[in-house]
């Protein structure tokens, strides 16, 4: 039995544990299982590491905290400083971010091949910095909005001079604003300013279509969720776990 995994604390409503079960029974894998490991301090992670378990997931509060702890680190998740895959091949560790990944391939999918324009990042958390690592490597430029000062805009600034949203096409929500039970909330931007040339990439996934997406596309702006990306992570997660050698 090959045993897959997820770290984090607490660990009550995991999306990778239900994704992986049903894959698992979908395409008919065999001899393979995904477990919770609500670990409660990342010193545990050394005791996990010594068992066999052939992959591990990584959420909060432990994507930070696990580096210290793993024998290599791929580029993109150094760059970011944030892990949720770790590979265990051989008793050797190598911590990934596939979130980078997911939002990577979504990303591509959803802008237009000629997409010539900037992109405005909404929210500074934890998600925010694979989705810059990932504009900074498609060479888009972006800038940050916030709630606190000290970023490119705030919300108050961006109401003031909504003729800013012109100069950038694509709008990323990386704030939980929106989120199932919350669904009339969505971020503070002028959504009068948006047309039929921006695009709207929400990472909230629950609900499909948030208040940000109908705000967008009541102005002819095109929406996406964050559900591709999710699932992309999740993807990319299976694929390094089972790679016949570490790259
Ligand atoms: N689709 C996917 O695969 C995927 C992957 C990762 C995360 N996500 C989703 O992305 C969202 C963010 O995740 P996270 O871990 O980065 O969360 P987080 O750290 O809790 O929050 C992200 C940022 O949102 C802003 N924010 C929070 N509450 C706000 C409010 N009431 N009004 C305005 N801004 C607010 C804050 O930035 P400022 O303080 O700078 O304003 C905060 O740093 C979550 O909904 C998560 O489920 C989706």
């Amino acid at each position: 039995m090959k045993t897959y995994g997820l770290i984090g604390y607490p660990l009550e409503h995991s999306f990778s544990g239900k994704y992986f079960a049903e894959k698992f029974e979908k395409e008919n894998i065999q001899n393979c299982e995904y477990q919770l490991f609500p670990i409660e301090n990342i010193q545990e992670f050394v005791n996990l590491k010594k068992q066999n378990i052939a992959g591990l997931n990584v959420t909060i509060p432990y994507k930070e905290q696990v580096i210290p702890y793993l024998d290599e680190l791929d580029e993109h998740a150094n760059a970011i400083g944030a892990v949720n895959v770790i590979q265990i091949k051989n008793g050797k560790t190598k911590g990934y971010n596939s979130d980078y990944y997911g939002f990577k391939d979504s990303l591509l999918d959803f802008l237009p091949k000629d997409f010539n324009s900037k992109a405005l990042v909404l929210g500074t958390g934890g998600a925010s910095k694979a989705i810059k690592q990932v504009l900074v490597d498609l060479s888009i430029s972006f800038n940050i909005v916030s709630r606190k000062d000290g970023f490119d805009f705030t919300y108050a600034e961006l109401n003031e001079r909504p003729a800013i949203l012109d100069d950038f096409h694509l709008i990323i929500n990386t704030t939980p604003l929106g989120t199932y039970p919350n669904v009339e909330e969505k971020p503070d931007i002028p959504y009068r300013a948006l047309n039929n040339n921006h695009y709207l990439y929400d990472l909230v996934y629950n609900p499909s279509e948030t208040a940000f997406m109908k705000a967008g596309q009541n102005q002819g702006a095109k929406t996406t969720n964050g559900l591709e990306m999710l699932i992309g992570q999740a993807e990319k997660s299976w694929e390094i776990w089972n790679r016949s050698e570490p790259q």
